[in-house]
């Protein structure tokens, strides 16, 4: 992998139930062509084994929306980082801010649930992402450098790990009326891109972590984002809930 190889991942967040997910799923992976870019889809946890199967021996990554931060124990109700392998996933997303606005995710827990996933060998998607109050504030970069650096707090990389970060800003994610135009986040993939530099070494940076962009992408938008120098992928929530959008996405950055 490097920092410009193309991926797009759908996550389904709670849209989904499994017979719905599978069927998704399954059309998904019969519309796809052999070539083009790297896709994961990210459905609920109760539909993972069943659109696992349904991926299997196709080109399409699994991915979970969370883990917990321990790997086993008296934890009711979280799942392990080692289940979710164990079902097949490659990837897991972390942080995403309606965690951190729901379920008050605070960023110490996200950098333990980024340490655990890269422990037992799953590639972290990392979101971070300002709020519109923040942004009107004109604290958009401090809160992205923070974020990133709370996230990032004793990570080591090493030549087979991988991290993606996905810049979220919170006011653009559907159904914000709001929109984020792909020039916008030129600014911001530099100051997260020269924070990455700051934080790991220069050939980790650009080979082994890949930034995107999430925030109601379709398929109208996708390929000028990922045009952008430092962004090399989206992360997809509504328009990846129907197949015919989410492989317009896809072909239009093959
Ligand atoms: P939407 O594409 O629905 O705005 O969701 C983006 C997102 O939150 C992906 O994690």
């Amino acid at each position: 992998m490097t920092e410009t190889e193309p991926i797009i991942i759908g996550t389904w967040k709670m849209q989904l139930g499994v017979p719905e997910s599978i069927e998704l799923a399954k059309k998904i992976k019969k519309g796809i062509s052999k070539k083009g870019p790297e896709v994961v889809v990210c459905p609920s946890f109760v539909s993972l084994t069943r659109v696992a199967d349904v991926l299997k021996k196709g080109s399409i990554s699994l991915g979970a929306q969370d883990c917990f931060w321990e790997e086993h124990g008296a934890y009711t109700g979280e799942v392990s980082a080692h289940y979710l392998k164990e079902v097949g996933c490659k990837y897991v997303i972390l942080g995403h801010s309606e965690r951190r606005k729901h379920l008050q995710e605070t960023d110490e827990m996200i950098n333990k649930k980024i340490k655990t996933a890269l422990r037992v060998g799953l590639t972290p998607i990392v979101c971070i992402g300002e709020t519109l109050e923040q942004r009107q504030d004109g604290d958009t970069n401090s809160v992205l450098i923070v974020q990133a650096s709370a996230a990032f707090k004793g990570v080591e990389l090493n030549v087979d790990q991988q991290i993606i970060i996905a810049y979220e800003p919170v006011w653009a994610i559907s159904p914000s009326p709001h929109d984020m135009q792909p020039e916008q986040t030129i600014e911001t993939n530099q100051v997260i891109k020269q924070h990455l530099l700051d934080i790991f070494p220069q050939s980790i940076v650009k080979n082994n972590i890949r930034l995107i962009y999430g925030g109601s992408v379709d398929s109208t938008d996708a390929a000028s984002f990922i045009a952008l120098e430092n962004t090399s992928g989206v992360l997809v929530g509504g328009a990846s809930l129907k197949s015919e959008e989410f492989l317009a996405i896809i072909k239009s950055v093959s």
